[in-house]
């Protein structure tokens, strides 16, 4: 065919290059070479752990990436491989580098590279699921691993569903749009009413996402009641049950109590069984936030801090925070299998085959709010099938334990204090030099925000801040199983010489 013949045949030309088998490998050969180097210049320190730029910076810099590709003349084999390695590096080199044992930062983790492999598996090949027949892989790897996950959080085997969904937030929204459906007949048809004045009890460190969803659901933020925490930032059964005893004389409905296993901002694990307890003897659902900590059910050495959750009407947990695996790949469980068509009470024709009804058990489209949805969980499926779920455990058991490390360090420096002790792998710690021992706490939690900032955009060293007991502090997740004493010893001298060098602004 020509030009003359078909005036496409120029974009089918190109058209066809972007899906030739021979460029795809030359350029992967590219990327493993390109990626092998990275990581073994990441994983030794060897680059700067954030790569910081001002955001109009980078968002210049990526924009004239984009301006210079070259539509005209399509992809030929070898300008492609030569550009594909400038992108590629340039993504490489620009990014915030997890892989560093000095990144002991969010909770986000560096993914085993190899889970990266195999997600990549789906990626490529694109095995998105709505319906079972557009994905039947991808669907067999995500009903496996809800059994076992669900089992090793202890619920027993063919009582309980779950599903996979994109994110914690997601994750939570959807257990909670559950919970509301349950607790408000016929709500999903007729929407909230005043009447209903619906209470979500939460635990006073819950993600900002309950909040979120509290909105969203239509409950308002306003049905919040915060349930407070005990002296180590967790749920205070006995006020839980003073505030539910009250609400329900009050004839509030309560949609849920919200319990953490791994709070955001100090890694809190609330005491799930008697919570438990009051959940069941006032009738009400109780959901656990163990998007962090929903790893602990792999490891010998900590699971009793899931010890409860397997009666919690929901629990949702994130493979891409506590079980190393890339976002995005969270889990929603329900104990009792009945409710795991009540978050979405639609029928959708055109996707669901009313001739095949039995279908419908594994179109995940019926429990979630994605209606096209990636293959999340090839990463986790090839990770857990080459390793074994007791690498989870190692690396919850690797990382808790040197956040402990950590903790005992500060306590031994006068120069730093622990804000509460470690019950997990999150950490938040101020630095209080000796000449700023009397200034007031704001201006103390101001000057260890400055420090953070200082530091991570140096390079020298990834952390977070966050506001604990009404000031600035600095925040560590060790994410990063590779960190060690050194790092951290490194970490606190870096902090003290750039506290030196700023100490006097705030005096
Ligand atoms: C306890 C908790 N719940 C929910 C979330 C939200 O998860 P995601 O970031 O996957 O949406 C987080 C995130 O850090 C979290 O710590």
């Amino acid at each position: 065919v020509t030009t003359e013949t078909d005036p496409l045949a120029d974009a089918r030309r190109r058209v066809a290059a972007l899906y030739s088998p021979e460029t795809f490998s030359r350029l992967a050969c590219t990327w493993s070479e390109l990626l092998t180097a990275h990581l073994q210049s990441v994983t030794h320190s060897e680059e700067k752990v954030l790569n910081w730029n001002d955001p109009p910076v980078n968002i210049e810099a990526a924009g004239r990436f984009l301006d210079a590709g070259d539509s005209e003349q399509g992809l030929d084999l070898a300008r492609a491989e030569e550009r594909f390695r400038d992108l590629a590096g340039e993504a490489l080199a620009r990014g915030q580098n997890l892989h560093d044992p000095r990144y002991i930062g969010h909770q986000v983790p560096p993914p085993s590279p190899i889970a990266g492999l195999f997600d990549s598996l789906g990626t490529v090949t694109n095995q998105v699921m709505a319906v079972y027949e557009m994905g039947p892989w991808a669907t067999a790897v995500e009903r496996a691993l809800i059994e076992r996950w669900g089992a090793a959080i202890g619920y027993p085997s063919g009582t309980f569903a779950g599903l996979i969904t994109s994110g914690g937030s997601l994750a939570n929204l959807t257990a909670l749009l559950t919970a509301r459906n349950v607790a408000l007949e016929g709500c999903f048809e007729t929407g909230v009413r005043r009447e209903h004045r619906p209470a979500l009890v939460v635990q006073g460190d819950a993600h900002y996402c309950i909040a979120r969803s509290a909105g969203i659901l239509g409950l308002g933020t306003d049905s919040i009641i915060k349930a407070p925490l005990d002296d180590q930032r967790r749920m205070d059964p006995g006020q839980l049950n003073l505030i539910l005893r009250r609400l329900q004389d009050e004839g509030r409905k309560v949609i849920a109590v919200v319990a953490c296993a791994g709070a955001t901002p100090t890694g809190a694990f609330d005491p799930l069984e008697p919570i438990a307890d009051i959940c069941e003897r006032r009738d009400v659902w109780m959901h656990v936030d163990a998007a962090h900590g929903g790893g602990t059910a792999f490891s010998e050495r900590h699971w009793h801090l899931l010890r409860g959750a397997e009666r919690a009407n929901s629990v949702i947990c994130d493979a891409h925070k506590m079980l190393f695996t890339p976002a995005l790949c969270a889990f929603v469980f329900y104990k009792n299998r009945e409710h795991r068509f009540d978050a979405f009470r639609q029928t959708a024709p055109y996707l669901f085959d009313p001739s095949n009804p039995g279908a419908a058990e594994y179109d995940c489209g019926l429990m979630t709010i994605e209606c096209t949805k990636r293959a999340a969980a090839y990463g986790l499926w090839g990770l857990w099938s080459l390793c074994g779920s007791s690498l989870f455990g190692d690396l919850v058991d690797v990382t808790f334990e040197t956040t402990r490390v950590l903790y005992d360090m500060l306590r031994a420096a006068d120069d730093f204090e622990p804000l509460h002790e470690p019950q997990s792998n999150i950490l938040v710690f101020r630095h209080i030099p000796e000449r700023l021992r009397s200034v007031d706490l704001e201006v103390l939690g101001n000057f260890n925000r400055e420090v953070r900032k200082r530091l991570i955009h140096s390079g020298r060293f990834y952390i977070t801040q966050t506001t604990l007991n009404g000031a600035g502090a600095m925040r560590c997740t060790v994410m990063n199983p590779l960190t060690g004493q050194r790092e951290l010893q490194e970490l606190l001298e870096a902090i003290r010489e750039i506290g030196r060098e700023i100490e006097d602004s705030f005096l």
